[in-house]
């Protein structure tokens, strides 16, 4: 196992998953509870994060002296460079030239970290962000790298095997980062790649059982990948103790729930309860237009309904959810002392604190691609597995403005139309996320002789990788062309399409 100490950097997670598509498991552990996980997990290396704070400040975070005491390897990554330099006896100050973006090392030392990937004297493209630098190394480091604007891009104990780096060699801007980090697993913390998929499953099963034991748990299933494979695993690991209540909440694609019912009853033998919530959610839900109250309605909805199911079942201890990584947002917090706030959680909108179930997410550690695989090997059918992500909220919030019955199936008939072009132009798999927004305009258009006065539909599509970052899909025009007509022809209240030409960031794939 790797030890990934977090000190709050937003790109924490890509670090984790570098390092297991080495084939090496990894955990994330806060920086508060940096002792306790070391213990837990009992790792053979540690990588310390990067961070939005400064190491100047008073009360910023370090690492625990266990890090560095253990005699294992570790590796320190931008703030994780700097707290490593401080604590260990070097310098930081507040730069003179902050460096975001891209840039370029040179350079000058042979280091065990780059072996096989970088030689003396050549240059190469990293990722920097960062105010602070480094100013003075702790006695025992040589440095191994540099760049125009921080003289200890790259630095390195080899006899302790501590490595520290100013750049982020998480993320994909840094081209060799994936290796180097592969490099520090494999050659100099030793560690095998045997880990997969496979391993995690196994994992995950025993980690439920042990987390659940006796007790009934219910899962939310909305027929997405996420919440499919998360039932799937849990179903593994205590079969009938699991009870999954798929809830129509009346803003699911056209058709969506029947879907998902039948692709259940055709290929697996679980209890699966169908239940038509849609007058209670869209009741809750008309005129609403604020986007985080209506996630907030939807959230409470959730889990009224979950309580009621499960009291229909004589009470269950456990809610399962699909939550992925990237919605678990472990934000820490710096200025309130020792807190850390999670972010939890995006798909059922928001749980409210009194909810009295607990919760099993057995792939928050995961990103959607890896989920992906997990599914393929629980046996999903292919066509479940390449599905695009749906949000919990679904057309509530691709329904800016007041939320009205009319609209909502303004919206689902459009969503389903654009949907079925895409399909048969073959681009639903080159897509990562494709879905239409209902705008609260209205706007004079000409049909037959008359004259119309109708709601202007937006269609999104993105290309992704996780969802954190996305560009939109670009379209020949002949195809949106094609879409345009069919939705204003088929689809009554819409006069008029436009196409979102906006990347994230800095929009975001949805609208609301
Ligand atoms: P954004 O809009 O934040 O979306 O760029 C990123 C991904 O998350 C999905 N999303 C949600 N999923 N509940 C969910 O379950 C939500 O409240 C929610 N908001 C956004 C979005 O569809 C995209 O895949």
């Amino acid at each position: 196992t790797v030890l990934i100490i977090d000190f709050g950097s937003q790109v924490t997670q890509l670090i984790a998953r570098r390092v297991r598509e080495t084939g090496v498991y990894c955990e994330i552990v806060p920086f508060q509870s940096a002792e306790e996980g070391f213990k837990r997990l009992n790792p053979k290396a540690i990588i310390l994060s990067g961070s939005p704070a400064s190491t100047l400040e008073i009360g910023s975070p370090r690492a625990p002296q266990v890090v560095f005491d253990s005699g294992l390897p570790v590796l320190g990554i931008c703030y994780g460079q700097q707290t490593m330099c401080e604590q260990l006896g070097g310098k930081v100050e507040a730069g003179h030239h902050r460096e975001f973006g891209r840039a370029f090392i040179e350079i000058d030392k042979e280091c065990a970290l780059y072996d096989g990937i970088w030689t003396v004297g050549s240059r190469h493209q990293v990722w920097m962000s960062h105010g602070d630098r480094v100013t003075a190394i702790p006695a025992g480091f040589e440095v191994v790298a540099t760049s125009p604007n921080a003289p200890f891009a790259f630095i390195a104990n080899e006899a302790k095997k501590f490595y520290a780096v100013q750049f982020h060699p998480e993320v994909v801007h840094t081209p060799d980062g994936a290796k180097l980090l592969a490099n520090f697993v494999h050659k100099i913390a030793g560690l095998k790649g045997d880990w997969s998929m496979a391993a995690y499953r196994d994992k995950a099963v025993a980690n439920i059982r042990a987390q659940v034991g006796d007790k009934r748990v219910i899962c939310g299933l909305s027929g997405g990948v996420d919440s499919s494979v998360a039932a799937l695993l849990i179903h593994e690991a205590v079969g009938d103790q699991l009870t999954c209540i798929l809830v129509d909440h009346g803003l699911m694609r056209k058709n969506e729930a029947a879907d998902v019912v039948a692709m259940f009853k055709e290929h697996y033998n679980l209890h699966l309860v169908h239940v038509d919530a849609s007058d209670m959610f869209i009741n809750a839900l008309e005129g609403e237009s604020d986007p985080e109250t209506k996630r907030k309605t939807i959230g409470r909805l959730f889990i009224d309904v979950f309580e009621a199911e499960a009291k229909k079942l004589g009470g269950a201890d456990f809610l399962a959810q699909g939550t992925l990584y990237p919605d678990v947002i472990e934000s820490v917090s710096f200025t309130g002392g020792p807190s850390v706030t999670i972010k939890s959680h995006h798909n059922v909108g928001g749980l409210p604190a009194r909810m009295n179930m607990q919760l099993v997410e057995p792939l928050r550690e995961l990103f959607k691609d890896e989920v992906r695989i997990l599914g393929k090997e629980l046996g999903l059918p292919d066509s479940f597995i390449g599905r695009h992500p749906f949000p919990g909220p679904g057309l509530a919030i691709r329904c800016p403005g007041g939320i009205t019955r009319e609209k909502l199936e303004i919206l689902r008939e459009a969503d389903a139309v654009y949907l079925d072009e895409i399909r048969k132009a073959g681009l639903y798999d080159a897509i990562w996320q494709a879905f239409a927004v209902l705008l609260p305009v209205q706007t004079v258009g000409v049909m037959g002789d008359g004259r119309t006065y109708e709601f202007v539909c937006a269609l999104r599509a993105v290309t992704s990788v996780d969802g954190m970052t996305a560009d939109f899909y670009h379209y020949d025009m002949d195809f949106l062309g094609r879409a345009a007509t069919r939705i204003i022809n088929e689809v009554r209240g819409i006069n008029r399409v436009v196409y979102d030409v906006t990347s994230k960031p800095p929009g975001t794939i949805e609208w609301e």
